[in-house]
């Protein structure tokens, strides 16, 4: 059974992530040889928080979830932080002045206190609420952009990112008459830095970037890059989406203007997520929607803003949301994300040396495993990967299949659709080996 499975690939710990060619980590933190080595984690023990663990499919069999890209599983410290809030002190923040709506306004920001720890944020009014990622990027293509993108202006991206860190942009180009330029990737899936430099040649506004691939893994080299934006004149936004829930993120040793993330893949409640910007930025900011919260005053033709991060937090929020995402922070610092990246690290490596070995024919994308984060994207020689997850389905294993948000990067390698596998803290080698054999199955059913 996969959850009583042990591999020699959890006995020693993994190196740090680095590449000869990136030099960098996840976090932008000391280099791995001044560290000491991370404390472990125990998945074994962890799954043991995850309720869903412990149920089964259909067909009886036990649940082998290998999706966590697409979103995390959520442990019993977030799921009993949103029925607290909901049993307890259900109410609503910033306005009551009773005892439950106190309380309420006093979770939201502990959440937002928590978040700010998780990230190294220098203060909590740093980090705006939103309801994910996609939102976060949103904010500021309509708040920072309409402000600051006019003809004939360029924004950098690159080949690789999702499309939440693509179509926003794409939308205000269009209107402002700017440009878009994206850096290329080599077809070991690193982006191509000597472009990237070249680009920064013309002198784009802004550079936006994703920390780690959600379809090849590839870890991108934050810090180097958003120097050399910086030195270019450029501000710079990276999509943390895949990068904070699997390694320690310091932002502030990263140094980027904006860092955004969503927390249903941190183990925290769908429509939870945040946007860090820096103070000074975001002080500067129009606000991206009006209303209730986010004013200081209002008359009958104008109104002052809120302070930050007020002024971007129109409306009743997903409270109970937002206060388990904070609860999921706690619950990763409590783990410690060294040990997280580490263990990911050590499985992704497994991953990729077990579907080589077992599984004929196989093909997976993007870098090396000391590379890339917790991702796995694969195809099997002319099988479609709908009827690969399809089949893995009655397993119990799920994985995703498709584009993953990411039809540019697929067209980069020819390719209609990957299938991915994806793993958390709570993923254990022996779902790996089932997956192997799931796919040995697949493989035997298309006769290949
Ligand atoms: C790298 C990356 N960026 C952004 C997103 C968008 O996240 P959300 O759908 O939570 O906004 C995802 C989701 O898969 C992602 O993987």
């Amino acid at each position: 059974m996969a959850d009583t499975a042990t591999h020699a690939a959890e006995s020693s710990p993994a190196p740090a992530m680095t590449h000869a060619t990136h030099a960098a980590t996840p976090a932008a933190s000391p280099s791995a040889s001044a560290r000491p080595a991370p404390a472990r984690i125990d998945p074994y023990r962890l799954r043991t928080d995850f309720p869903i663990l412990a149920t089964a499919n259909r067909f009886g069999k036990p649940l082998i979830y290998l999706d966590s890209a697409a979103t995390s599983l959520k442990p019993r410290a977030v799921i009993d932080a949103v029925d607290a809030y909901n049993a307890e002190y259900s109410s609503n923040i910033h306005r009551g002045i009773y005892e439950i709506a106190e309380r309420a306004t006093a979770a939201y920001e502990a959440a937002r206190a928590s978040i700010a720890r998780l990230i190294n944020a220098r203060e909590a009014a740093e980090i705006v609420f939103v309801r994910n990622a996609t939102e976060a990027i949103n904010l500021v293509a309509y708040s920072w952009g309409r402000r600051n993108i006019g003809r004939g202006d360029t924004i950098v991206l690159t080949e690789m990112e999702h499309h939440a860190n693509l179509v926003p942009w794409q939308v205000l180009v269009q209107e402002k008459d700017g440009d878009l330029e994206f850096v290329p990737i080599t077809d070991d899936g690193l982006l191509q830095l000597e472009v990237y430099e070249a680009l920064l040649h013309l002198r784009p506004k802004l550079v936006a970037f994703t920390h780690v691939s959600n379809m090849l893994g590839t870890i991108n080299p934050v810090r180097e890059l958003t120097e050399m934006a910086h030195a270019a004149g450029a501000l710079v936004l990276i999509d943390g989406a895949q990068a904070v829930p699997h390694a320690p993120v310091d932002v502030q040793a990263i140094g980027a203007d904006f860092y955004v993330f969503s927390g249903h893949k941190m183990l925290g409640p769908t429509g939870s997520g945040a946007l860090w910007g820096r103070r000074e930025l975001l002080e500067a900011m129009p606000p991206f929607m009006a209303g209730g919260d986010m004013i200081r005053e209002v008359h009958l033709r104008r109104s002052d803003w809120n302070e930050i991060p007020y002024k971007f937090e129109a409306g009743t929020p997903d409270i109970s949301a937002q206060i388990g995402m904070g609860a999921a922070a706690e619950y990763l610092m409590g783990i410690g994300l060294d040990g997280v990246q580490a263990h990911e690290q050590e499985l992704t490596r497994y991953a990729m040396e077990t579907l080589r070995r077992e599984v004929p024919g196989v093909e997976i994308y993007g870098p090396e495993a000391e590379a890339r984060g917790g991702v796995v994207s694969f195809n099997l020689p002319g099988i479609h990967p709908h009827d690969v997850a399809q089949i893995l389905d009655r397993s119990g294993i799920c994985i995703r299949a498709g584009h993953h948000c990411t039809m540019p990067l697929h067209e980069r390698f020819d390719l209609a659709a990957t299938a991915r596998a994806s793993f958390n803290v709570y993923s254990i080698p022996g779902e790996i080996d089932a997956l192997a054999v799931g796919l040995r199955e697949v493989v035997r059913i298309f006769g290949r």
